[in-house]
């Protein structure tokens, strides 16, 4: 994604975040009883934004949890500095501090996140995708009159995906699920932060670590192919495709009757053909199964085609599936 970065964020390790749970959950309820919103855009948008020379400094809650800037100690109010220094959620940067997480609004909701440049290799995921996924799950809650009993989030990452379906169906029992522990983290944090008692975090490769049938499962996987094979982006061979087409193959047969998948993804077109959908079309024909498939955003992290492997390819689309048992 991006290299350049305005401000260095040194790490969170998953040791700081277990003892800093109590702290983080306190600073989103603080932050939610101060109407704080941040929408966060593309890491391109952010770059820019944050290298305008009148945004050096932070000057507002949204500066600092919002745009990872700088702030000086006198922004925040001392015993909230110290309590926020104490758990290693804001460290000394220069003669300032600065925030090691991001606090993103989905909706009337607030995910904590990591902060910018995501360059971890642990780094925990949001962005305007998580917004078209979020919109993608909503719209296949709006339209199915299937009970969801049991629902799963497949990469939940910050735990959008489980948020937005724990909030609409408070009794479903709700599976956060990652191959990264500090997204775990963050998920049991934003899930605490939101009310959500019915969404439980597990890790999991796709869905080995859940057991039984399924209403509903959503995924919006890594789809890169990333050189350094971070998971937040990294979505294996064929460009990226590989990861998405396994959790196709792997959710279909665990999906009740009436249950539905909702992937979405991104696509690396290559001479006008979508090799994700050439790989999984046999999967999804005959008739046991109902489904949709929709470019949601034809061309999506343009900056990625100078990166090696993607000379062949001529865009990335945001797409979606969706695949119900019938
Ligand atoms: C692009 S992020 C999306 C996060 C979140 N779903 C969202 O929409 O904001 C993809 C997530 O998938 C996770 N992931 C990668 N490979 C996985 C696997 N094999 N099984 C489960 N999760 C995986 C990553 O750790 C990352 O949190």
């Amino acid at each position: 994604m991006m290299s350049g970065q305005a401000f260095a964020v040194p790490a969170l390790d998953t040791t700081d975040l277990r003892s800093s749970h109590d702290t983080l959950v306190a600073l989103g309820q603080r932050l939610a009883a101060a109407d704080y919103r941040f929408i966060t855009p593309t890491p391109l948008t952010h770059q820019r934004v944050n290298e305008r020379e009148a945004n050096q400094t932070a000057l507002s809650l949204r500066d600092v949890f919002g745009w990872s800037r700088p702030f000086p100690a006198t922004l925040l109010p001392p015993d909230e500095l110290d309590a926020l220094v104490a758990a290693v959620i804001v460290v000394s940067h220069a003669r300032s501090f600065i925030s090691r997480v991001r606090w993103s609004s989905l909706g009337d909701l607030s995910l904590v996140h990591s902060a910018f440049p995501t360059t971890d290799e642990d780094s925990v995921f949001f962005g305007p995708d998580t917004y078209r996924f979020a919109q993608s799950i909503r719209d296949q809650l709006n339209r199915t009159f299937t009970p969801i009993k049991r629902a799963v989030d497949i990469g939940c990452g910050s735990g959008a995906g489980a948020l937005v379906i724990a909030r609409a169906h408070p009794h479903a029992q709700v599976f956060a699920v990652d191959i990264n522990p500090k997204a775990l983290h963050f998920a049991r944090v934003n899930a605490e932060v939101a009310g959500c008692q019915n969404v439980e975090c597990l890790e999991s490769d796709i869905l080995q670590g859940v057991q039984g049938d399924l209403d509903l499962i959503v995924a919006n996987p890594p789809y890169m192919k990333d050189a350094r094979q971070r998971a937040y982006r990294h979505g294996g061979d064929a460009l990226g495709a590989d990861l998405s087409v396994r959790i196709v193959r792997e959710s279909l047969p665990r999906l009740a009757v009436g249950g539905a998948l909702v992937l979405y993804t991104g696509v690396a077109m290559v001479g006008g053909d979508d090799p994700f959908f050439a790989a999984v079309k046999a999967d999804i024909a005959g008739p046991s199964w109902a489904w949709t498939y929709r470019e949601l955003d034809p061309d999506v992290f343009g900056e990625e085609l100078l990166e090696d492997g993607y000379q062949d390819v001529e865009r990335i689309a945001a797409v979606e599936l969706v695949v119900r048992r019938v």
